[in-house]
């Protein structure tokens, strides 16, 4: 394959790996190879939660170190780690006070050195998140901005004079709940906070900024790292002259979301960050970008695009019209939801995007508990699930957690609850009228609460998370649900997703395949094929309790590779069941 320098970044910039771009890899070369994050299946942990080393109750690297055999297992190939930072964990790590240095609760510089290395050694990447939109209140540029309104970093964040009678200069709602804007003394003046006061946002449009953000990126790439996640990137850019937006809350105030996402004008900034940061790095980016309509998509992944990925939300708010009340609880209909998922992957794929397939994160609620009827049988649902998650087209992201069948807490008071935006929602629903108990069952929805408690290791006092006194409670499940006994189970979800991981390694068209859905009106199954020149994957799922009718003819002549019941025949699948068929 001959390749000129341009077609070189081309390539590269379609992910191919360079060396293969460049002819110095196999003579086979006439092959396009995807790049290895196409293949992988991705991780996320929570690292106060993953695995405490010391007995402090919190998580950490050393504990994260220990557990790298049960990563491999599942063929995971990257780690994303939430933010591990220096911070005073306003926002559990999402407020970053030194983005060079190791919050000492979670360990040392050398700890991670050797995290990234012992998890080079598996296979595996890791990757970082990159808190950008915002920082700590105790960063040390906020510290500087703030002191005064003509030093070296006065415009690092976004300051605003009051409006005449002194109150915030315009209307807008923290994601967060209250005021998006908080007052500071020291320059008479507000800053604006997209999430918490302690989270001020940082001024994207002064290119010393952008400088600064940029050799943070570049020191962690340098560390060799595998990819970043870009926390909240959709927020970067806000509207010029900070209008007010129309109040959609009883107290007049009008929520963030429609003011300042996706604003005109945020390509060039991440267009900038691309040059700078991912190209000719052999890493993936995926950013997290709410508010991005599916037409829009090609500017932001794939050849022309910002990102390798991005994660988009629609799916996982099919069931909240409003993200501030969590009362309000919107029904769905199945074909509603598969939609979300074939949009993006027909408009991905049909402009050589990629997509991350997520049904949880650290901020979402158990998929078990979200997206199966009620009465679904956990384990079986929880196989459902994972089927869909593994095989769509894109890198599935598993939040940890999930591969042993997780579902929601539901604890009896709000007190018991430790995420800020979680206490939050539950006020604004009592500000909006509705009772304690109601707005406790919103929380018990919706709590990001849910994903983050302690990983359940073994059937041992506090699952063998920690040998002290953790920092969120353990869930009352973990005798059955927790890694040692899954692993030992033949039947359970863990060798479910194991399975499942070995068998996008054995069909390639699991993971390189075209995706086109199938009977999209079918109000039970969800059902698509994968498909490359050699061979076409048909997966069926049944997502409903009872079971469902399909015509017996789609699978005629194929073989049945994959299935969470014992085989039981063509034309009708069990109530949670699902299986994959394969034509050759
Ligand atoms: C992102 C994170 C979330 C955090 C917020 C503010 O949405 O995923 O956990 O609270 O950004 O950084
Ligand atoms: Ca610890």
């Amino acid at each position: 394959m001959k390749m000129n320098r341009k077609s070189v970044l081309r390539a590269a910039a379609l992910g191919m790996s360079l060396s293969l771009a460049l002819g110095t890899g196999s003579g086979l070369a006439e092959q396009e190879t995807s790049p290895w994050w196409k293949k992988t299946v991705a991780y996320e942990i929570y690292v106060k939660s993953f695995k405490d080393s010391n007995g402090d109750g919190i998580g950490d690297l050393r504990g994260i170190l220990s557990e790298l055999d049960y990563l491999q297992e599942m063929n995971v190939g990257a780690v994303w780690l939430t933010p591990c930072y220096a911070s005073p964990q306003a926002d559990n790590g999402y407020d970053v006070a030194d983005y060079y240095a190791i919050d000492p609760v979670y360990g040392t510089m050398e700890d991670m050195e050797e995290l990234i290395g012992e998890a080079a050694k598996r296979g595996i990447r890791i990757v970082m998140d990159l808190v950008f939109n915002h920082t700590s209140r105790e960063n040390a540029w906020f510290l500087e901005s703030k002191a005064s309104r003509d030093g070296e970093k006065s415009d690092w964040y976004i300051w605003a004079d009051p409006r005449e009678d002194g109150s915030a200069p315009n209307n807008w709602r923290s994601i967060f709940g209250g005021s998006a804007w908080e007052y500071v003394e020291s320059r008479g003046q507000y800053y604006l906070h997209t999430f918490l006061p302690e989270q001020p946002d940082l001024n994207w449009e002064n290119p010393e900024v952008r400088a600064a953000l940029t050799d943070v990126a570049r020191f962690w790439l340098d560390k060799g790292v595998g990819g970043f996640r870009m926390d909240a990137v959709t927020y970067i850019k806000k509207p010029a002259g900070f209008p007010d937006g129309v109040p959609d809350a009883k107290d007049g105030t009008a929520g963030i979301h429609g003011m300042t996402a996706n604003t005109e004008g945020i390509l060039d900034f991440l267009r900038e960050f691309k040059a700078n940061v991912r190209e000719n790095a052999d890493i993936f980016t995926v950013g997290e970008a709410n508010g991005v309509p599916a037409e829009d998509l090609p500017l932001w992944v794939g050849p022309d695009g910002v990102f390798d990925m991005i994660f988009e939300f629609g799916h996982v708010l099919v069931d909240l019209p409003d993200e501030m009340n969590w009362c309000n609880v919107r029904p769905w209909t199945l074909p509603e939801w598969k939609a979300f998922f074939s949009k993006s992957q027909e408009t991905t794929g049909s402009t050589g995007g990629w997509v991350p397939v997520f049904l949880e994160n650290h901020d979402q609620p158990r998929s078990v508990s979200h997206f199966l009827p009620q009465d679904a049988d956990r384990v079986l649902g929880a196989k459902a699930l994972a089927v869909l998650l593994m095989t769509l087209r894109g890198t599935p992201f598993i939040m940890q957690g999930e591969e042993l069948g997780f579902v929601n807490v539901a604890w009896e008071s709000i007190d018991a609850y430790n995420d800020v935006s979680t206490k939050n929602h539950y006020a604004f629903a009592l500000g909006e009228g509705y009772s304690a108990e109601e707005a406790l069952k919103g929380v018990h929805r919706f709590a990001r609460d849910s994903a983050r408690t302690p990983m359940q290791w073994d059937d041992s006092p506090q699952a063998g998370f920690t040998s002290g006194t953790p920092w969120m409670p353990v869930y009352d499940d973990f005798k059955v649900y927790n890694a040692k006994s899954e692993a030992a189970d033949g039947n359970s979800v863990l060798n479910t997703y194991r399975a499942l991981a070995r068998l996008r390694q054995e069909h390639e068209e699991l993971t390189e395949g075209s995706y086109l859905e199938q009977m999209h009106d079918h109000g039970q199954i969800f059902a698509f094929e994968r498909e490359t020149q050699e061979a076409k994957a048909l997966v069926l799922i049944n997502l409903s309790t009872a079971p469902a009718a399909y015509d017996a003819s789609m699978t005629e002549g194929a073989e049945r590779i994959f299935g969470t019941l014992p085989e039981s025949g063509q034309g009708v699948l069990q109530p949670l069941e699902a299986v994959v068929y394969e034509f050759r």
